[in-house]
């Protein structure tokens, strides 16, 4: 097999890091990548902040909850979305920037931050790292946007944590693929027995990686899909952010 197509498919996310430093050239080569991403109409709307600083990861690990990796591993890098820098681009050119406060600038910004964000994974582990994506930033959103002295028109999306791994996890099972790959049309009716045979598999999983706290997807899905945020709506609307259209 392909080697990039091997890496990608030996994807799973690492909770176990050494504190060993990322050499200065693996980091940029990284970060390199992720800049040469596509984005919507070459807008670049998108910012890394790299934060090494020990204290900064520190407060980091509380604001996501409470996630010791991101204290543990040398790197976590903020993906922000960034209508600050595209917003000087349109006032220059004499414009004022509405896009910021609508669903479509939204998802755009959202999709592009995405593809970053994937980059600097692949690149993080072809370069024999290992990685966690970060969601849990948005917990206390103010707080990232006050600790990475974020401007306005900016939001911290998602993170992702680099280091180099001390204890191998295995890979996390998924939906089987008919649950993903739809032909032609979306075939709604392949979901039910998909999901049913995942939440046993799930629940497999969790019993032989020793948890006892593991839920099935669906229960996974409940917990969290049940409910949305408040707090983080409030904390976009004060960067500037809002859906008018
Ligand atoms: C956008 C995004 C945000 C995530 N946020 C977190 C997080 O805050 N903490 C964490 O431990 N894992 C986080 N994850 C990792 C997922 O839990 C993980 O990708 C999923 O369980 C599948 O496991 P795998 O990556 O090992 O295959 C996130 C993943 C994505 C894509």
């Amino acid at each position: 097999m392909n080697e990039t197509v091997r890496l990608l498919q030996a994807h799973h996310s690492s909770r176990s890091y050494k504190t060993d430093p990322i050499p200065e050239e693996v980091l940029e080569a990284i970060i390199e990548s992720a800049h040469r991403a596509p984005t919507s109409t070459n807008s670049q709307e998108v910012s890394l902040v790299v934060v090494r600083n020990q204290e900064s990861r520190a407060r980091i690990a509380k604001i996501a909850g409470g996630q010791p990796w991101i204290a543990q591993a040398p790197v976590f890098i903020a993906v922000v979305v960034d209508f600050y820098k595209t917003g000087m681009g349109v006032e220059k050119a004499g414009g004022e920037q509405v896009f910021q406060r609508s669903l479509e600038g939204i998802l755009a910004a959202v999709s592009d931050a995405g593809i970053a964000m994937a980059t600097i994974m692949t690149a993080a582990r072809a370069s024999g790292l290992g990685v966690v994506p970060i969601g849990g930033i948005r917990r206390d959103a103010q707080a990232m946007i006050d600790l990475l002295g974020l401007p306005r028109n900016t939001f911290p999306v998602d993170g992702v944590v680099l280091g180099y791994v001390a204890e191998e996890s295995p890979q996390k099972p998924r939906m089987p693929i008919e649950s993903f790959r739809h032909d032609e049309k979306y075939q709604a009716e392949a979901l039910k027995p998909a999901i049913d045979a995942y939440d046993r598999t799930l629940q497999e999983y969790w019993k032989k990686t020793g948890r006892t706290d593991g839920l099935s997807w669906s229960e996974n899905m409940a917990q969290h899909y049940g409910s949305f945020s408040r707090l983080l709506k409030s904390v976009a609307q004060k960067q500037g952010f809002t859906i008018e259209v």
